[in-house]
């Protein structure tokens, strides 16, 4: 296929795809699937509604093209679906793909550990906000014991996978954890990122008060365990990295709420059912399912994903005044994976 590279309205390239494979999650966090709406048997996406590998597949290849070079596998919980180490080695070998990572819950990952190594997954991103065994219990909706997640996390470091943390904080549910967090990850070596609570998608009852600043975040931790910032990885990194002065390890701080960071978003996403979303709080997305079934061809593809990058104007964290949209349906989490 021919490779161009494309720029939305804002001259913004696009560059990162995030795909989430499925709606399903044996979790139910409060702030993304609460219990009391979802419950352990709620309806989620038919089978035939999802797209298939083989579906995937040719659309990741026509994104390549287009200048995608990182893809970020999501759900729900991404290794619920089966079969997915054995696809993402088939993407693994398309021309341009030069990172691969699985954000995850880690509650599976023990068990898959050695396929996504075999499978050329590069790094892990594993969501925990809390260590308190109780706590995290209450969060997780199913009463996971957090040792299990622990040990995914030793076992997929033994693998030789990079890790990085994610922990949302949300103030009245998990502040209390954010020094333990800081100081048992320090020691592992792992990269903690912590996240501002955001208003997305329709459940979490969103306010900020609830929204403790990475800022905050930074002068607790400095007090205790002095840190200095480095630059960024890459162009349009989401986290703003730090490090110890020990050089122990790196932190980072996703400020979607205090320091938002649209001017350099890269990111399209696709949902599980097929749906082209070029925000993360967008309130509609673009059927691509349909035209991939209706036997519309891989050029046809092409514009039509090159259309919608070009007329992108997406900034909605930048635009976000005190009050949340509620008077749009947002996209689920748990469709986009984040
Ligand atoms: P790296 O490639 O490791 O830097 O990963 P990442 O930070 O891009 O991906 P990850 O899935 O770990 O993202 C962590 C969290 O950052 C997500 O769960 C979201 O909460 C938030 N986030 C990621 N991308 C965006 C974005 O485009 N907009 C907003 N508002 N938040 C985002
Ligand atoms: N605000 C910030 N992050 C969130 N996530 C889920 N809901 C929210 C929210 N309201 C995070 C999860 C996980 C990633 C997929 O998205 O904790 O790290
Ligand atoms: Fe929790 Fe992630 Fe599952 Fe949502 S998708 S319920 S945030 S583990
Ligand atoms: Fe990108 Fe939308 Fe997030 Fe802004 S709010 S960084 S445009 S996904």
């Amino acid at each position: 296929m021919q490779q161009h590279q494309i720029v939305d309205k804002k001259n913004r390239p696009l560059q990162d795809l995030r795909i989430s494979v499925t709606d399903r999650c044996n979790f139910r966090c409060p702030y993304c699937m609460p219990i009391e709406q979802f419950g352990m048997d709620y309806p989620f996406l038919e089978k035939d509604n999802i797209l298939s590998f083989e579906e995937l597949s040719r659309l990741t290849r026509i994104f390549a093209a287009l200048g995608v070079n990182k893809i970020r596998i999501t759900g729900g919980e991404p290794l619920l679906r089966k079969q997915l180490p054995m696809w993402i080695k088939e993407i693994s070998q398309i021309e341009g793909i030069e990172d691969i990572a699985l954000t995850t819950n880690a509650s599976l990952l023990t068990k898959y550990v050695g396929q996504l190594k075999e499978a050329n997954v590069n790094r892990l991103n594993i969501s925990l906000d809390s260590l308190d065994s109780e706590r995290f219990k209450k969060m997780n909706g199913v009463g996971f014991d957090v040792q299990s997640v622990l040990q995914a996390i030793d076992h997929a470091s033994a693998a030789g996978f990079p890790i990085k943390i994610n922990m949302v904080v949300k103030k009245g549910m998990n502040e209390q954890d954010i020094l333990p967090m800081a100081s048992y990850f320090k020691q592992k070596g792992h990269t903690l990122r912590f996240i501002e609570f955001m208003d997305v998608g329709n459940h979490n009852d969103w306010k900020l008060e609830h929204v403790l600043s990475s800022k905050q975040i930074v002068e607790m931790i400095s007090g205790e365990m002095p840190l200095e910032p480095l630059e960024a990885n890459y162009f349009g990194e989401v986290a703003k990295r730090y490090r110890y002065t020990d050089g122990s390890a790196e932190i980072g701080f996703i400020s979607s709420v205090t320091n938002t960071f649209c001017d350099s978003c890269t990111r399209a996403r696709i949902s599980a059912e097929g749906y082209l979303y070029t925000c993360l709080f967008a309130t509609s997305g673009h059927d691509l399912r349909s035209p991939l079934r209706d036997g519309a061809s891989d050029e046809e593809l092409m514009k039509c994903i090159k259309n919608i990058w070009n007329g992108r104007k997406d900034e909605y964290s930048a635009l976000r005044s005190q009050q949340t949209n509620n008077s749009n349906k947002k996209i689920e989490m748990s469709h986009i994976g984040g």
